[in-house]
């Protein structure tokens, strides 16, 4: 699909199979819609004052005129009230367009998307291809007949002013590399885990790395792991027949390579049966997913290769598979993390943070700027924010507030939760230094507590994805979150 910009103010001229017009639900109209109330006779007025075209939000109205003045598809859009028009609103219309013009097959259209100046058109810009690549989105390499996915060719944007023509098309480029990230984690997310073990993962970075020479990448096996005393996340792996591999991907953009790095860890269970602390069979095909905060690491350093950020950044992937077998890891084992921190195991369902403790661990020798995790880590995460928001927790408040704005500008959206001093009591241990498990209350904030004790030496924080990383049900798969926050996180630095 190709995205354009123009830059002219008369809408009736424009060779194009459909226009696409925005409507105000209150009376002033643009002068889009004037001039083509004008080719029409005063049709579209008419039309409007019966309700026929109507101002409400994301309805759509396809007329065809076929007159001399007008031989294109109109399709016009309402926006609601002009003065309350923002990105989600934008979002909202630009979903119901994409999908009347997927629906009626048209393919080439010109659209006055910015007619509504009241929204920054440049996060617009950037939003539009996501938004698209979302609607057109398919998951189908398993199925033995793809439907096809009808799709459009060209979308003409109009503009007024000459002077925002390259920084929108800038946008528009850097809205279509977000889109590419977000489809690849989607895709590796939802691999199925007879596919999708940890050295599938450790592939995908190193065909990632062949791609850019920007980008260094290196796997750690089981032995590796173990010279390191990576004991906590050798243990999870231990009952799996699928050894365990950290990836490693290390990216330069910055001059000067001593520049420290952003670094992002990823849980990358690529099944999490819960071990001998078994989960019950019902919806556990969906542990399949619980490699998604690893599938985020691989696809925000596809982008960050792409828009060739001047920074740089070490992303991590953790991968690991789950199981229960006679070499498995046990409730009551005590584990020496790399850290030296002992660990009683309480519960092996609680294994994400053993992966990630060590990983976390590991990091330190990059003397990192920011540490971000990103982890599928715990079900009450879902019951705390639904599936709406990401929970952010961490260290240094600015850093979490710095996230915070991120998943504003983005549209990506998440929710800080406090970890102070008094959730630290529930994980104490009687035989070891701490316990993986700290019991039902709090359950998303125990488990970063638990985390907090590896991640004193630098500023970090930690996103809980188990709510927003997939769907479930009739419209089960990875939804790509929070590739945007965090694309945007690194855009901002
Ligand atoms: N991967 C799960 C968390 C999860 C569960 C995410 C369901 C999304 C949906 C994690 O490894 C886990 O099992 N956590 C336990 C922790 C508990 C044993 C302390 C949980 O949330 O129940
Ligand atoms: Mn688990
Ligand atoms: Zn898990």
């Amino acid at each position: 699909m190709k995205f354009q910009i123009k830059n002219s103010a008369i809408i009736t001229k424009q060779k194009t199979e459909c226009l696409v017009i925005s409507i105000d639900s209150g009376k002033s109209q643009s002068d889009f819609v004037k001039d083509i109330d004008k080719s029409t006779n005063g049709l579209v007025s008419e039309l409007i004052k019966s309700g026929d075209i109507s101002g409400e939000l994301g309805q759509t109205t396809l007329l065809y005129p076929n007159s001399n003045s007008l031989k294109q598809k109109i399709l016009f859009v309402g926006c609601g009230k002009n003065k309350d028009f923002d990105l989600i609103q934008a979002t909202k219309v630009i979903q119901a367009v994409i999908k009347e013009l997927l629906a009626k097959k048209i393919k080439n259209i010109t659209w006055d998307l910015f007619a509504f100046n009241k929204v920054n058109s440049l996060e617009v810009a950037k939003q539009l291809p996501q938004i698209v690549s979302d609607i057109t989105y398919r998951f189908d390499e398993f199925k033995t007949t793809k439907t096809p996915v009808p799709s459009l060719t060209n979308v003409t944007l109009l503009i007024h002013d000459k002077k925002a023509l390259s920084a929108l098309t800038d946008n528009l480029l850097q809205g279509q590399i977000i889109a590419n990230a977000i489809a690849t984690t989607k895709t590796i997310a939802n691999m199925p885990s007879n596919v999708c073990n940890a050295k599938y993962l450790a592939e995908q970075g190193k065909q990632l790395g062949k791609l850019h020479s920007s980008l260094k990448v290196t796997c750690l096996g089981e032995n590796e792991l173990a010279k390191l005393n990576m004991n906590a996340y050798l243990a999870v792996g231990r009952g799996s027949q699928n050894e365990s591999i950290m990836t490693v991907m290390e990216y330069q953009g910055a001059k000067d390579k001593k520049d420290q790095p952003y670094v992002l860890v990823g849980k990358g269970l690529t099944f999490d049966s819960g071990g001998i602390s078994i989960k019950p069979s019902a919806g556990m095909d969906e542990m399949k997913y619980d490699m998604c905060g690893a599938a985020t690491v691989y696809g925000v350093m596809q982008a960050v290769a792409e828009l060739k950020l001047p920074i740089n950044v070490v992303g991590i992937m953790a991968g690991c598979e789950n199981m229960p077998d006679g070499n498995s890891y046990r409730p009551g084992d005590i584990l020496t993390t790399m850290s030296g921190t002992t660990v009683e195991v309480i519960n092996t369902d609680a294994e994400g943070r053993l992966v990630l403790c060590d990983a976390l661990t590991y990091v330190e020798r990059y003397n990192p700027k920011t540490v971000i995790d990103i982890a599928t880590l715990t079900g009450a995460c879902i019951v705390a924010l639904g599936h709406h928001y990401t929970g952010v927790m961490g260290n240094n408040d600015k850093l979490i507030a710095q996230l915070i704005a991120s998943s504003n500008k983005s549209g990506d959206k998440a929710w800080a939760l406090p970890i102070d001093s008094e959730f630290q009591e529930q994980i104490k241990s009687t035989c070891a230094d701490i316990v993986n498990a700290g019991g039902r209350d709090g359950g998303t904030i125990t488990a970063a507590c638990f985390l907090s004790r590896f991640t004193e030496k630098y500023q970090w924080a930690h996103l809980d994805i188990a709510g927003t990383a997939w769907k479930s049900g009739g419209q089960k798969g990875a939804t790509g979150r929070p590739v945007a926050m965090l694309i945007q996180y690194l855009q901002d630095q």
